[in-house]
């Protein structure tokens, strides 16, 4: 696991990705904004310098993930910044208390063994390139920020990876989640 890198994501007038829609699927929204920038290392831009800025880090440790299913993925998987990747996604949301207070092995059995969120995910590597952020022990305002990169023409794709996610027993467990379709040049 590489070492966690401390991540901001500010919105505003600036930054390489223009925000294309916002959709509010559950809990309260996000201010609007054009545009917004990722921000990785321990000295993000000031807060106040756009309409919004999350704060999180990236997975110090695979929580969930077995040992097969870590080398299926590390065989598949791309990284961020490819060239035809000039879309993407930004999902930040919040799990209820019900979900926290569920013990490692239940909370494990219900991403995987009943929803098959990674067997699920797998099926749409490598066109789909991803970076989970972790907020809830920083105090952030949403447990998660979820980032997904593709190629315009893998957006139907993703769509149906969200159809498919959402109609999950995982997804039960979502309190809020803000759904931020972005573009760049
Ligand atoms: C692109 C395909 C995807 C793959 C291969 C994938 C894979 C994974 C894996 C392996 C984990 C567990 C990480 C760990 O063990 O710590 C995980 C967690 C997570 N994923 Fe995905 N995922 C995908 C898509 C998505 C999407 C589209 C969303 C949001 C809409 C999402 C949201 C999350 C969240 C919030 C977690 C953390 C769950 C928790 O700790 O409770 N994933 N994903």
């Amino acid at each position: 696991m590489p070492t966690p890198l401390r991540i901001a994501i500010t919105a505003g007038a600036a930054g390489p990705w223009r925000i294309t829609a916002t959709h509010t699927l559950a809990g309260a929204s996000l201010p609007p904004a054009a545009r917004l920038a990722m921000h990785e290392g321990a000295d993000p831009p000031p807060p106040g310098s756009g309409a919004w800025q999350l704060l999180g880090v990236t997975n110090s440790n695979l929580r969930y993930t077995g040992e097969t299913e870590r080398t299926r993925l590390a065989g598949v998987q791309q990284g961020l910044g490819r060239p035809p990747a000039t879309r993407a996604a930004l999902i930040p949301l919040s799990k209820s208390e019900a979900w926290w207070e569920l013990a490692q092995d239940a909370r494990r059995a219900l991403l995987e063994e009943q929803s098959r969120h990674i067997a699920i995910g797998l099926e749409y590597l490598p066109a789909v390139a991803r970076r989970l952020i972790h907020c809830r022990d920083l105090g952030g305002e949403f447990d998660f920020l979820t980032w997904f990169e593709f190629a315009p023409e893998d957006e139907p794709a993703f769509d149906d990876l969200l159809r498919r996610l959402r109609a999950t027993e995982e997804w039960q467990y979502v309190s809020r989640e803000v759904e931020l379709r972005l573009a760049r040049d």
